[in-house]
């Protein structure tokens, strides 16, 4: 199954399913974030919404995007904030959005369904101010390489989401690329699997 479509499918059940990697990822982004104040925040596959009312109060305004049409509408249903404005965009065809003109932009868990990594960050960087930040979730590569990738279920049935394996350095290589300096990279673990490797990285990037 195509990613857009698979994700269309898992819209109906993605925000009511048990998902520790989700739920995780919330937290990471608010602990991270919170303290911040932005003017203008570019959300990067922001699927049903689930962070972008986090966004919606701490930014000025909020673009979310995302590829999958159901996810969206989940998102808009949900999130009703005079700030926030949503379009459909696939992240690896050239953004529609201005140079310069984010001083925040936000990713969670969208980047192990995207193999082209330069091209996303080169894209990160032309958007944001100077002084800008870049914050990234993703399934930890140690995850991946266990052969873990995004699924949901239906019915017995698992459908698994194609995912490419991004190393850490992946990451910073592509940062290194374009005038993007790593401030912070934290590994996270859910309360439910402590002991286990762990479920994400983050990475929060500043544009020099
Ligand atoms: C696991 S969901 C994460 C959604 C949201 N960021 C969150 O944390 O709950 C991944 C999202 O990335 C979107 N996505 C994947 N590849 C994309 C692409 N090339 N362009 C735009 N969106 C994409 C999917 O449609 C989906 O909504």
């Amino acid at each position: 199954m195509k990613i857009q479509d698979a994700y269309t499918n898992w819209s109906a059940t993605y925000d009511a399913d048990r998902n520790l990697t989700r739920d995780l990822d919330e937290i990471a982004t608010r602990q991270t974030l919170e303290s911040g104040r932005f003017r203008s925040i570019l959300e990067l596959g922001c699927g049903t919404g689930k962070n972008t009312m986090f966004l919606a109060q701490i930014g000025e305004t909020v673009h979310a995007v995302d590829f999958s049409k159901g996810m969206l509408a989940r998102a808009e249903q949900k999130v009703r904030f005079e700030n926030v404005t949503f379009a459909v965009a696939d992240l690896t065809k050239k953004w529609e959005y201005p140079d310069g003109s984010a001083d925040l932009v936000v990713c969670n868990l969208v980047l192990e369904h995207i193999q082209d990594l330069d091209f996303i960050f080169a894209e990160v960087e032309r958007v944001l101010t100077a002084g800008g930040r870049f914050f990234l979730c993703e399934l930890h590569p140690f995850r991946q390489y266990g052969g873990t990738k995004a699924n949901f279920q239906r019915g017995d049935e698992t459908t698994e989401i194609a995912a490419f394996t991004h190393h850490l350095s992946d990451f910073t290589d592509a940062a290194d690329e374009q005038s993007l300096a790593l401030r912070s990279l934290k590994e996270w673990w859910h309360e439910e699997d402590k002991r286990e490797i762990p479920r994400l990285v983050s990475f929060l990037f500043e544009k020099h």
